[in-house]
């Protein structure tokens, strides 16, 4: 809910568990009063006092008693005696930079406006929802500025973005301009953030702030494996189920700066946004731009009370289309199976195998078009390999589907090999600086999708192939990272907005083509988690989380993943041993326990198979098929860290609180040690549970309190190294 105190000049954006006050100082300027838990009654004006501050000068040199240094603000702009860092800076045709932004008139609309050309959180219907539009006026650059936020009615999120509209009759450059910016009160804070590299993506960090400024950002034209456009402040004493934790999400997949600045007194700014290390915008007038959406989450129970809500929001309210309610089918892919050397006849033995242990469907992967024999050819011809593929795609497809499996896709349709009849017919349709250079990632170059007609030609592509076999599944990858950042297409002033005109042409195809095909399942790739970010999850429901499968290093990256994204976007795939990316040896159990925490896959040759893991994959589809309702819907716990230690265990309870699960998983076993017990979360105190696996009933409290045994009698496995159960609890009163 939204309300407007005009006397007190105060907006309180309430969230069933949460406040957002903004208030306006001398009627203009927008500053930042509280987030916090919810307040029932708001004192008077006692939320913020301006200070004097030595060093810190005065915009209005006839009232010394304030300086913008030391108000905290909602969407602080630069050079007007505020010396942390702005949300925006706009260019002049004089050359100022310094910008004041000040308060003209707003708006209290209800639902959710949807942001042109940009994934954004959604309501289905207005009651879900109300948005507070604050019209500001830029008086430097006379630029107007509208700061949107939306509140949940019943989830504590409040989701950001700001339109510039150029009304100014001048032409004037944007060089800066985030999405989101929050001023928080001096106290002790951490950052946690989700760094990685190519096969270990989203491991939690956590950091001290120190006077200064901690951020993360990607250059790399995608959001990267590198870094994750996610943070969370959080005091030291916050756990995963208690304390006080901020999040901040972009819904965004290009170049991102996220950080925080600790002040002169301690004050915390949090900003978050396009990256303005590789962004500008010219708008001349009658132009406007929109920025991405920030989604601000806040829970007074820890790290765990964010993801959930983050997971809720995500799940329901970001991804859309036909599978964001409906289980995923289990698959089998042939990447690891085969890598290029694949024949029709080894697909379709792949495919009578994997029909006879149960999977739903068959991805063809990597090189199947041109003449794709490794990655150095090919990429922007999808036309069949007829040497590897005679029957053509819809041959190949059609087969399958007599085997009784649904058939799906590889694609990479925003790269294109040096090799390849399209770029031989259109060398200006890469990045690159044309005569100069142009570097290649994986022997391939990157379309510009700055251009309206490569973006038609992909559409028009990816259409093709989508008509000609029945297909109901594609992998949408991405193989390398951007460089150079040139354009044949844009003037030498507009170089700088070639980053974020990708992403929107990249956001056109997607919207295009899974509006064009409902029925088609698309799922999210960057050589493995290299674009997992809620921008994608607006346009495909799941993405592929690694390239490592190995199911130790695996169940760290998707307990990393899960601060905020939900399980249900995490596709999962069990693998042959020894692992092709470490080499490491696990248990098929533990493999199969870790990849249906997730979108169940298989991505090895079931041919190669013995009798007693067929039986035991039979079982592990089986399990997930009866289970995977529950897993990709219920309330998350995270129960032990393998950020912490060698365990890790998870608990999910389904939305009746009717199943619970509990995960656990050591990766390295202690001899002599002390039998485990977890500490469950919100189960019902007077009820007893009965464990199916076990048979043993104890107390809900029980459980809460003293915990849950997850070694129980299996004293043989107390100290083995990758043991893995799934144990399901189910009340009996
Ligand atoms: C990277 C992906 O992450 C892999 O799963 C596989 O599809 C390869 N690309 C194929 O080139």
């Amino acid at each position: 809910m939204i309300t407007f105190d005009c006397r007190k000049q105060l907006f309180h954006l309430a969230t069933p568990h949460s406040s957002y006050l903004i208030g306006l100082h001398s009627g203009k300027y927008v500053t930042h009063l509280y987030w916090g838990r919810r307040l029932t009654d708001i004192p008077s004006g006692s939320l913020y006092t301006p200070g004097n501050l030595a060093f810190s000068p005065n915009p209005d040199p006839r009232n010394p008693s304030y300086s913008l240094d030391t108000m905290p603000q909602e969407y602080p702009f630069a050079f007007r005696t505020d010396y942390r860092i702005p949300a925006y800076e706009v260019e002049t045709a004089e050359g100022c930079f310094a910008g004041e932004l000040q308060y003209e008139r707003h708006e209290i609309l209800t639902g959710k406006p949807p942001l042109p050309g940009l994934p954004a959180t959604y309501v289905e219907n207005h009651e879900e929802a109300q948005t507070l539009l604050l019209h500001c006026r830029d008086q430097i650059s006379g630029l107007c500025i509208v700061l949107s936020y939306t509140v949940f009615n019943s989830l504590d999120a409040i989701a950001r973005s700001v339109r510039f509209v150029n009304d100014s009759g001048r032409q004037v450059v944007l060089r800066r301009a985030l999405s989101a910016s929050v001023d928080l009160p001096a106290a002790k804070y951490e950052m946690i953030t989700l760094p990685g590299a190519w096969g270990r993506e989203r491991h939690v960090q956590r950091t001290e702030l120190f006077q200064g400024t901690c951020s993360i950002e990607s250059r790399r034209g995608a959001s990267s494996h590198q870094q994750n456009p996610f943070l969370a402040l959080v005091t030291p004493e916050t756990g995963e189920e208690h304390g006080d934790a901020f999040g901040f999400s972009l819904v965004y997949s290009g170049n991102f700066l996220a950080g925080a600045e600790t002040d002169q007194l301690g004050s915390v700014r949090i900003f978050l946004g396009v990256n303005p290390n590789t962004f500008s915008w010219g708008l001349v007038s009658g132009d406007s731009f929109q920025t991405p959406e920030a989604v601000l989450v806040y829970s007074a129970h820890g790290l765990g009370g964010m993801s959930r809500i983050y997971h809720r929001l995500y799940r329901t309210r970001l991804c859309r289309g036909r599978y964001r309610d409906t289980p995923r089918p289990v698959l089998i892919n042939n990447w690891e199976a085969t890598y290029f050397q694949f024949t029709q006849d080894k697909l379709i033995s792949i495919a009578n195998q994997a029909k006879k242990l149960g999977m739903e469907l068959m991805v063809l992967d990597d090189g199947w078009f041109g003449h794709r024999d490794d990655d150095t050819s090919s990429l922007g011809d999808w036309v069949p390999y007829r040497k590897k593929l005679p029957e053509g795609l819809d041959g190949l497809a059609r087969q399958v589907t007599a085997v009784g499996l649904h058939f799906g896709l590889w694609m990479e349709p925003e790269m294109v090999s040096a090799d390849s009849n399209l770029f031989r017919t259109h060398p200006d349709w890469v990045i690159q600086i044309p005569e100069k250079c142009r570097s290649e990632g994986r022997n391939q170059l990157i379309l510009d999708l700055s251009r309206d007609e490569v973006c038609n030609y992909i559409i028009n592509t990816v259409s093709n192939v989508l008509d000609q076999a029945p297909i109901s599944y594609i992998k949408w990858d991405m193989n390398r990272h951007m460089t150079e950042y040139y354009s044949t297409s844009l003037p030498p002033q507009r170089q700088k907005e070639l980053g974020h005109r990708y992403m929107l042409g990249l956001y056109r195809i997607l919207e295009t083509l899974t509006a064009r095909y409902p029925e088609v399942l698309f799922e999210g790739c960057s050589g493995g988690g290299g674009r997992f970010d809620p921008g994608m999850l607006f346009y495909m429901p799941q993405i592929w989380t690694s390239d490592n499968t190995d199911a130790a290093d695996r169940i760290r990256i998707q307990y990393g993943t899960s601060l905020v994204y939900p399980v249900s976007s995490m596709t999962a795939h069990v693998s042959a041993v020894p692992n092709h990316q470490t080499g490491r040896v696990t248990p098929l159990s533990m493999r199969g326990d870790v990849a249906s925490l997730g979108v169940l896959g298989y991505e090895l040759d079931p041919n190669t198979l013995g009798d007693i893991e067929q039986d035991e994959i039979k079982r592990q589809i089986e399990q997930h098929l009866k289970l995977r309702r529950i897993i990709l819907s219920a309330d998350l716990y995270r129960l032990a860290s393998p950020f912490e230690g060698d365990e890790a265990a998870f608990q999910f309870l389904s939305e009746d609180k009717s199943v619970c699960l509990i995960a656990y998983f050591r990766l390295r076993g202690t001899i002599s040690a002390f039998p485990r017990k977890l500490r469950l979360h919100a189960l019902d105190h007077a009820s007893t549970y009965r464990c199916l696996e076990t048979g043993q009933v104890y107390g809900g409290s029980e459980l809460m309190f003293s915990g849950f045994p997850v070694q129980g009698s299996q004293a043989s496995n107390g100290f083995s190294d990758f043991y893995s159960h799934i144990f399901t609890l189910k009340p009996e009163t």
